[in-house]
């Protein structure tokens, strides 16, 4: 039987839109397993929405619906966005499905049952108002290190500190701002520490994970492995634990057993296995790869092959762990705009672009990818565009406009050679796509593309048909035949083009499967070419930069009036883990990060060439003062800011306004221009803290 092969993606969370960070991975797999479908493997490729959690749970609650109804309205968008993404799924679950609910009891029932679950009582965060446990992230005070305020309670983003949230000062909760108090609950823990041989031999294993990454995972085991705590006490979304009262599996015990739960749902949609068992079964011989991020690697190195390894599954056969995205060289971010969500992109362009430089970028190693739009566009325009594109497009219009679509008989003369070294680069194309580097399959396509255009610039067919017509219809049919076979080497990257290509050559589909014993001429001569027409239109500039729309920020403008939701964004990969905020509002945790202080202005002069600005020098209780340019020349005189008391958004970071290194921002009411009030705090000494 041929090898059968499963591949997941990782399980987006159903807890906010799809954005083009995520699609790094989604595209990085569906590139790999097109190719394996086209080699002609037994592969299937499953993913599934990840839905539990207290994040997910108050933000329904947040909106007024059940959990349940909430999951089920991303279900439908993720789905659709990977669709349009062209992202090849075979099937799409749900952790919140009965087939994860009893695989996750089955599951838990035999780590039970082996003797690897242990009760232990733990005090944790409690907000007493709110009637529930507080994970670290909904827990805000000030780092313990570095004193920063509105840090989270696992760590502090300004100076790096992980700690416990127990060590923060003056903790509150993030919803309701109420200090949390201790509280003890009984816990169940996966006894991790009985299964540090096991997986310090699973991860010396170079096809199991990249070796960098399980040095790195090294760590874990000098400082011993941690039994890793699976329960959650009510309120949770989530599947209740059998036998135990308000307690629930942890999101990530349910979501890696997703997996699972794909598989079942698959096979009962095809009726090609009976169940899930076929390829988990702790002797399948099936070929389990899951594709995910280098920040979950943790989750799917350690705790999920030792649970699969206890409950008698089959542990999957290799990790491949890729890096994050960045935009324009910074991390992607809400408040730049760069957290474009994948609906936004598909309105503004056409997904070809976006999995054509995601490949020309991609290896084998966890190293971040980034999307410059300059070179995002360049690329795109130079080489799908232009090199491949145009090559296409040149060679069948005027086999169609000149040869009524009619190509000549394998010759023996040039043409056939350059089919044919193109032909001899298949087995390195082949070996790029199975070592993931995908990077290297871009570089000789677009050679293969570049030896093709430059043929044809040789030869000009346009000249030579006036004098030997039969001879520029062999060479333009040997560049239909470079145009077919850069179409089934791209397929997995572009496969709406290279469908579009198959078509203008009207002729079968070309696989990698087929490539094995291929030989020149790859085209049946005797069939007619179909109708050509452009494959893809260039990128213009105004259009590539549209997809990055920063959201309105009243700080881009008026720089004093802006609102404390100007607050820094929180990273992209853990946006999803913290509740969304409906528009127009901010979470308490993000107004609780914005540092309002009593400043008291030292001195104020007009900014030349900007008559709205004025520069203030303000005291803020640091020792030396603050320059701050605010825009309230049109409503106060500097003699008559001189002096006063102003409240100043005191952690923002610096900005140049007008050749000004402003560090702040003074609160102010009004319309804006002439009526405009500065706030008042009262008589209170630079640096007290506003409220
Ligand atoms: O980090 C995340 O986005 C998780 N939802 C990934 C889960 S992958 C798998 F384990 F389910
Ligand atoms: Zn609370």
């Amino acid at each position: 039987m041929a090898k059968r092969t499963l591949v997941t993606s990782a399980l987006p969370y159903a807890n906010g839109p799809i954005h083009i960070g995520h699609m790094v991975e989604y595209t990085q797999t569906d590139i790999y397993v097109r190719f394996l479908r086209s080699s002609g493997e037994d592969v299937i490729y499953l993913c599934a929405d990840d839905t539990h959690g207290t994040p997910i749970e108050l933000n329904a609650a947040k909106q007024g619906v059940k959990p349940e109804e909430f999951v089920a309205r991303f279900h439908e968008e993720h789905q659709a966005d990977f669709r349009d993404f062209d992202i090849s799924f075979d099937a799409y679950g749900s952790t919140n499905s009965p087939e994860n609910r009893h695989y996750a009891e089955l599951i838990y029932g035999r780590l039970k049952q082996a003797g690897d679950i242990e009760r232990r009582d733990i005090e944790q965060t409690y907000c007493e108002k709110d009637k529930r446990f507080l994970p670290d992230r909904f827990v805000l005070g000030t780092c313990p290190n570095c004193k920063s305020p509105g840090q989270y309670g696992d760590s502090c983003e300004v100076c790096g500190k992980t700690y416990d949230p127990t060590e923060l000062l003056e903790p509150r909760c993030s919803l309701c701002g109420t200090p949390p108090v201790r509280k003890a609950s009984t816990h169940l823990f996966f006894k991790l520490s009985n299964h540090a041989d096991f997986l310090k031999g699973l991860l010396g294993k170079p096809e199991f994970i990249n070796t960098g990454v399980a040095a790195q995972l090294q760590q874990w085991f000098e400082k011993g492995l941690s039994d890793w705590d699976i329960s959650r006490d009510g309120p949770y979304f989530g599947f209740p634990i059998p036998g135990e009262t308000d307690k629930y599996f942890y999101v990530w015990l349910d979501a890696p057993i997703g997996y699972i739960a794909a598989t079942e749902l698959w096979a009962k949609k095809t009726g090609k296995a009976r169940d899930a068992l076929a390829y988990w079964s702790a002797d399948s011989d099936a070929h389990i790869i899951h594709v995910i991020g280098k920040d979950i690697v943790y989750f799917h190195a350690l705790f999920w092959p030792a649970v699969l390894k206890v409950a008698g599954f089959k542990i999957p056969d290799r990790l491949i762990v890729h890096g994050h995205l960045t935009v324009n060289g910074e991390k992607m971010s809400k408040r730049r705009g760069t957290l474009v969500p994948a609906r936004a992109y598909l309105e503004k362009l056409d997904p070809t672009y976006l999995r054509y430089f995601y490949a020309a970028n991609l290896g084998p190693s966890p190293e971040d990818i980034d999307l410059s739009l300059k070179d995002f566009r360049l690329r795109v325009n130079g080489e799908l565009v232009n090199n491949i594109g145009n090559l296409a497009n040149r060679s069948l219009s005027m086999l169609a406009s000149t040869f009524e679509r009619r190509l000549a008989p394998g010759g023996e003369g040039a043409g056939r050679k350059l089919v044919e070294e193109a032909l001899a680069r298949v087995p390195e194309v082949r070996a790029a796509y199975e070592r993931l580097e995908f990077r290297n399959v871009i570089k000789a396509v677009t050679d293969i593309a570049s030896a093709a255009n430059a043929f044809m610039q040789t030869q000009a067919p346009w000249a030579r048909v006036k004098t030997d017509p039969e001879a520029a219809r062999a060479d333009l049919s040997d560049v239909a035949e470079v145009a077919y076979l850069v179409s089934a080497l791209l397929q997995p990257v572009v496969p709406r083009l290279s469908e579009k290509l198959f078509a203008q050559l009207n002729a079968p589909p070309l696989t990698f499967q087929a490539l094995g014993a291929a030989r020149y001429p790859l085209l049946d001569r005797s069939r007619p070419i179909g109708t050509p027409a452009p494959l893809i239109a260039r990128m213009e500039e105004a259009q590539v930069n549209s997809i990055v729309v920063s959201p309105p920020q009243v700080e881009e403008k008026k720089p004093e009036k802006a609102a404390p939701a100007a607050a820094a964004p929180k990273p992209a990969e853990k946006a999803a883990s913290v509740p969304a905020p409906e528009a127009g509002e901010v979470e308490y945790a993000d107004f609780a990060r914005v540092v309002l202080k009593v400043g008291k202005v030292l001195s104020a002069e007009r900014v030349p060439k900007a008559d709205k600005l004025l520069r203030l020098s303000v005291d803020v209780g640091e020792g030396s003062p603050r320059t701050i340019a605010a825009g309230i020349a049109e409503a106060y005189a500097p003699e008559q800011v001189v002096g006063r008391n102003v409240v100043v958004v005191a952690n923002l970071k610096p900005r140049a306004i007008r050749g000004i290194e402003s560090r702040g921002m003074l609160l102010a009411a009004g319309p804006g221009g002439k009526e405009l009030s500065l706030v008042d705090p009262g008589p209170l000494p630079p640096g007290s803290e506003v409220k």
